[in-house]
């Protein structure tokens, strides 16, 4: 059962999010970076080696990257350009200030962590590495690097042209409208380009304080609203529907489940489950953590 407590706070936040001042004043106080530049490098070199796991090094040369959802940071522009893809953009809804102090010691951890053929790229670039994310060297939609803050529902070809390879870590359970974020995926995407994606449908924020995971998906849909319309809050979307709207949205997909709940969890939470979980089963529901690999058909 979510506490009436609990409601009321996500409720607030989610109406003072909607005031333009308050709204910049949480943006420029940083959202994703929590730990010390060195934690926080290791995080991103993981991300980086999984999406690398994926498509392989090869497959990256010269190729356009765009990462959807970087927070407050960009660190895989540096990976991507230093394993050699040609640019890097990245697109988040509420992105942060990406040159900031934090960020470019956490920018500056990363280039010493990197695998040498990272280092050994980022070298062969000939920029300044200390001047990363040389946003405004040469600026404008044809720079190498290209920060926005826009989110994908958005997001067209007139804004960053064509792209070869989509990237996501911990970000498609926050698209408020995800058919619109796929479809416009797929009109980005070069013939041959693929996509990968880490999706986490597992609890956010104040809801991991419940023992039961799916807890979340007891609040009805307009209630949910109230507590999460500002704020890229998390749309509930499960396995089941993401791969719904992927293929309407013209992909093929090849999806490594990472993480199951035990089904003890599901049998204790069904009977208080609002439409449309309740009308899932089992196995969707207990899927928790996956990695979702795409092309155009
Ligand atoms: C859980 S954070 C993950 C941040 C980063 N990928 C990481 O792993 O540290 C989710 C990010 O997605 C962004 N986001 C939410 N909705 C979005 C949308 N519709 N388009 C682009 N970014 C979005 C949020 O602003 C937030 O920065």
């Amino acid at each position: 059962m979510v506490r009436f407590q609990h409601v009321m706070q996500e409720v607030t936040a989610n109406l003072a999010m909607g005031i333009g001042p308050v709204r910049n004043w949480r943006l420029r106080r940083g959202r994703t970076i929590r730990y010390s530049p060195t934690q926080h490098a290791e995080e991103f070199l993981k991300q980086f080696q999984f999406c690398i796991d994926y498509i392989g090094w090869d497959w990256i040369q010269g190729k356009t990257v765009l990462e959807i959802g970087p927070g407050d940071v960009i660190p895989h522009g540096l990976m991507f350009l230093g394993a050699g893809a040609q640019r890097y953009i990245g697109a988040d809804r509420f992105l942060g200030d990406v040159s900031s102090d934090t960020a470019r010691q956490l920018y500056a951890a990363l280039v010493t962590q990197a695998p040498q053929r990272v280092q050994q790229g980022l070298r062969g670039l000939g920029r300044n590495l200390s001047d990363y994310p040389w946003v405004g060297e040469d600026g404008g939609a044809d720079s190498l690097v290209l920060p926005l803050r826009l989110g994908m529902e958005a997001l067209k070809r007139e804004h960053i042209g064509g792209v070869d390879l989509i990237f996501s870590y911990g970000v498609v359970a926050n698209f408020s409208d995800t058919g619109q974020a796929f479809r416009n995926m797929a009109a980005l995407l070069n013939p041959g380009g693929k996509m990968v994606h880490r999706v986490d449908y597992g609890p956010i924020g104040g809801f991991r304080q419940y023992k039961n995971p799916l807890t979340m998906l007891t609040v009805p849909q307009p209630l949910w609203q109230l507590m999460g319309s500002n704020r890229g809050y998390n749309n509930r979307y499960r396995h089941s529907q993401t791969l719904q709207v992927l293929e309407q949205a013209g992909f093929q997909n090849e999806t490594k489940v990472l993480y199951r709940h035990p089904p003890e969890f599901i049998e204790a939470i069904r009977p208080q489950l609002v439409s449309p979980f309740r009308e899932l089963d089992d196995d969707d529901l207990r899927i928790s953590m996956v990695d979702i690999v795409s092309q155009k058909v």
